[in-house]
């Protein structure tokens, strides 16, 4: 019997309405599922997920069930499940437990629930299934040929540990494919982010100075989308490489402590913790819109705005005001969770459909060399980037060049000068 923990099963024939939705949007990954369908190359695999739980993880999951997987689900964010997607995923025989809003207890026994299936391959997007393996549950390792991990965090984390010589399993890089960051990070994050501000708050863009702290994959493809809807944007650097091509893009680069000056929205994705705290806090614009979309709650101190705050009320869903004791008012987004997840839906399908269709075949390339692999972190082998790649322009009915006879000997030649 299959055993669920979701906020209301009734809600599964809406999630199912917004999975078709998604389905017919992915075209890769339905693609990569007909062939799970016929060839099974997952059969007696048991995969534990640790993903957000929107109508494209319900995608890859019913693809992996194809393929011959028993799959067990839980949220790798409390505040991004979509309950109706999880009903869905209940009714369709997944083991889901995932509940929008769960407390950090509840939280964990989810994910405790998905580690008693004993998963063979671990998918994680931030590394709680494998920390929780590691430092919790040592007695799964044996069970796991690999896992994967889907976000920038988290690969910095597993690298982490690979140096410390921590890690027991081998894990494959998903967020390092090209056919992901390329795409996820920047299309995906860029336009979910602005679609999570403007629904959360619908202020007009045009006109706004707009803070990106950080100026990697995300933050590149929010500033472009930024300037695109009207915004003056400003980036927060502490790369030099990175601040110097910001200003090469042309916006404003400046320190933390100018920009909160100046800022009227402000958005974090950085990967790192308190990256805007109480110094920067004072010295806000009465009215000043924060929100996060890059790891879990940690880049904003939500702890030092509450530190200065004598009131705080829920003016519009995901949408905190705090007053503060100066009399400014902050407006914080989604308690400081990812602003794309919590207060919209997450990337729009088309680009999820290349970062699962990493997974599903990855997950594939797993069962069938992890005999061959080491506990260390890998890059996804470039041919399934590849092969994803042509398949997602097949399906736009793109056609691109081939080289010819003649330009691949000169590529591969030394001896041919001017
Ligand atoms: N919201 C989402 O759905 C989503 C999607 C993909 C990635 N992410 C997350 O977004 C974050 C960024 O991912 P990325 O792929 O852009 O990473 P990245 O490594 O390409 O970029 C991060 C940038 O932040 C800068 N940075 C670090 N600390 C800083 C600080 N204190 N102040 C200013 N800048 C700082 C780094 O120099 C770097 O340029 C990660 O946490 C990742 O997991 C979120």
């Amino acid at each position: 019997m299959v055993e669920y923990r979701v906020r209301n099963i009734k809600l599964a024939q809406e999630g199912k309405m917004k999975i078709d939705w998604a389905e017919k949007h992915m075209p890769v990954l339905m693609k990569i599922r007909d062939e799970f369908r016929r060839l099974k190359p997952l059969k007696n695999v048991t995969i534990g997920a640790c993903l957000h739980v929107t109508k494209e993880t319900a995608v890859l999951v019913k693809t992996l069930k194809s393929g011959g997987a028993t799959v067990a689900l839980c949220g790798s964010n409390p505040l991004s499940t979509q309950d109706d997607i999880a009903a869905a995923l209940a009714e369709e025989g997944v083991s889901v437990f995932a509940l929008r809003g769960e407390s950090n207890d509840e939280y964990y026994w989810c994910l405790n629930k998905v580690l008693d299936f004993k998963p063979n391959i671990t998918l994680d997007d931030g590394a709680d299934l494998i920390s929780t393996i590691h430092l919790k549950k040592r007695e799964l390792i044996p069970y796991v040929y690999g896992g994967q991990e889907e976000t920038t965090t988290g690969v910095i984390r597993l690298r982490a540990m690979e140096r410390d010589g921590a890690l027991r399993y081998p894990v494959l890089a998903v967020n390092d494919t090209p056919t992901k960051n390329m795409f996820d990070n920047i299309y995906g994050t860029g336009q979910s982010t602005i679609d999570g501000i403007l629904r959360s708050t619908n202020v007009l863009l045009a006109g706004k100075k707009f803070v990106i702290c950080g100026y990697g994959h995300c933050g590149k493809g929010l500033a472009t989308r930024a300037r695109g809807m009207g915004s003056n944007v400003i980036v927060v650097e502490i790369d030099p490489l990175r601040a110097l091509q910001a200003v090469m893009d042309g916006v404003s680069v400046m320190t933390m402590n100018e920009a909160a000056k100046e800022g009227d929205i402000f958005v974090t994705v950085t990967g790192n913790k308190n990256v805007i705290r109480k110094e920067h806090m004072e010295l806000m614009k009465d009215g000043a819109i924060i929100a996060n979309s890059g790891h879990f709650n940690v880049e904003v101190s939500v702890g030092d705005l509450v530190e200065l705050t004598k009131g705080r009320r829920t003016i519009r869903p995901n949408t905190e005001e705090f007053e503060l004791r100066s009399g400014r008012k902050i407006y914080l987004l989604a308690e400081g969770r990812l602003v794309n997840l919590a207060s919209a839906e997450g990337h729009p399908s088309e680009v999820m459909d290349m970062s699962f269709s990493d997974q599903a075949l990855t997950c594939k390339y797993i069962v069938e060399n992890h005999k061959k692999l080491e506990p260390k972190v890998y890059d996804v082998p470039s041919e399934i980037g590849n092969r994803i790649a042509k398949l997602k322009l097949e399906s736009m009915e793109i056609q691109i060049d081939e080289l010819t006879e003649e330009q691949k000997k000169y590529m591969l030649s030394w001896a041919e000068g001017t």
